[in-house]
């Protein structure tokens, strides 16, 4: 395998989330790119929100099972901002310091669309949590899986099994059709950061899209190495 340049000077490692709504996809290319990067010699840490650190898995705990629900879409969110708060300080601020990759599957991106866009909180009071939970942090790049809403509830049916829908699994089909725009919007806004990527293929069709994406975004890779 061809050696990996990046773009950006060497030291810090490369922050790459992964957005979209149920059953996009997201587990499966976070393993599928991991697996990739660590075979080009790319140190990678997997990570997830909420949670990641023994701190924020607590949270977890408490918004997934509807806790965050009963205390209303404020406190919630601030569930989701200091479970964020303690996963940047602990665990992704050292990795991309030592050098590490972290594929983070989903990031600030969620909060913007399921406690901004489709939630009731104000735009302004999710920036100013934004600003104190991850300051200047910005991911290097944001893959946001698409899918139509029947494959991807359909996808996450599956997965579960006879196990009850989770918090936001249970919402309702308008609710998920408004997510998948309010994550189209987030791609639209931000192009620089973020791929919308059509997830509605096998998963080696959408890994294949994804790697592109990095090669377009955050390295440049030589003629050796492997191509899409
Ligand atoms: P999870 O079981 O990790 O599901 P998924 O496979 O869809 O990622 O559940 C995480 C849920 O939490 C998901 O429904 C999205 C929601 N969420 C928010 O509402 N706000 C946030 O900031 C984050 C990180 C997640």
């Amino acid at each position: 395998m061809g050696e990996v340049q990046a773009k950006r000077p060497s030291g810090r490692g490369r922050f790459i989330t992964f957005e979209g709504g149920e059953g996009s996809g997201k587990s499966t290319q976070i393993k599928m790119l991991a697996e990739r990067l660590s075979a080009a010699k790319l140190r990678t840490l997997v990570t997830r929100e909420p949670g990641g650190s023994p701190g924020a898995e607590i949270m977890r705990h408490l918004v997934l099972s509807g806790m965050g629900k009963l205390l209303g879409p404020d406190a919630e969110t601030l569930l989701f901002a200091a479970a964020r708060d303690d996963h940047v300080r602990t665990v992704i601020q050292p990795a991309l310091s030592q050098g590490t990759w972290v594929l983070c599957d989903r990031f600030f991106d969620s909060t913007r669309a399921y406690q901004g866009s489709l939630g009731s909180v104000p735009m302004g009071v999710i920036k100013a949590m934004q600003r104190v939970t991850i300051g200047d942090l910005k991911p290097d790049l944001t893959i946001i899986l698409d899918v139509p809403v029947e494959v991807g509830l359909k996808r996450a049916a599956e997965r579960r099994g006879n196990g009850t829908p989770d918090r936001f699994e249970g919402e309702n089909l308008r609710f998920h059709e408004e997510l998948r725009q309010a994550y189209r919007q987030i791609a639209a806004e931000d192009q620089q950061r973020c791929v919308l990527i059509d997830a509605n293929a096998d998963p080696e069709t959408v890994a294949a899209r994804v790697w592109k994406a990095l090669r377009d975004h955050v390295f440049t890779l030589p003629t050796s190495a492997p191509t899409a």
